[in-house]
């Protein structure tokens, strides 16, 4: 069974939600996952999951500090992560308040690892957003993800 890394930082608790929905619905679609704060991940740690999602909010247009940090120090596991499944989703003040940026400094670090993202043609296509504290739409998003994550880690694992 492929395990998957659910990883994030939150200061307000938004981001922290969907993480634990993300987790959830992964969990459900047949993967073993760990949900753990960003702070909390050793570097080296990566290596250990199939798939690795990562969320944070959106700090000025990028991924906050305690995020970046992470993917600084994920350096240790470079040229270990080739062909596995990476994703990333945020929560923001605003709607059009660089979250899409947000997702997508975070999904650079994961294709320089080589790692594989999957968008979609619906809905969110880099990854889920949510406008502060995920609302229903949000929700869904998060859920759809971590079935559709969880598929494709299991694809890539096969
Ligand atoms: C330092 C800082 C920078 C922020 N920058 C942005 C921003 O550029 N765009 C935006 O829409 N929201 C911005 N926000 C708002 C957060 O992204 C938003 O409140 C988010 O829901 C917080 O997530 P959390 O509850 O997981 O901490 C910022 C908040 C802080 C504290």
């Amino acid at each position: 069974m492929p395990r998957v890394l659910v990883c994030y930082y939150s200061k307000t608790g938004n981001t922290k939600k969907m993480a634990q929905l993300i987790a959830r619905a992964a969990e459900e679609s047949g993967v073993e996952v760990e949900l753990m704060r960003a702070k909390d991940v050793k570097g080296k740690d990566f290596a250990k999951f199939d798939g690795i999602i990562i969320g944070s909010p959106t700090y000025f247009g990028v991924m906050a500090a305690e995020v970046k940090d992470l993917l600084d120090r994920s350096i240790a596991c470079y040229g270990k992560l080739m062909g596995r499944a990476g994703g990333a989703f945020t929560s923001s003040g605003n709607l059009a308040g660089g979250n899409e940026t947000t997702i997508m400094s975070i999904l650079q670090a994961l294709l320089i690892h080589g790692m594989v993202v999957q968008g979609d043609h619906q809905g969110s296509h880099y990854g889920p957003v949510a406008v502060g504290e995920p609302d229903k739409r949000a929700e869904e998003e998060c859920l759809r993800y971590g079935e559709r994550f969880a598929e494709l880690a299991k694809k890539l694992m096969a």
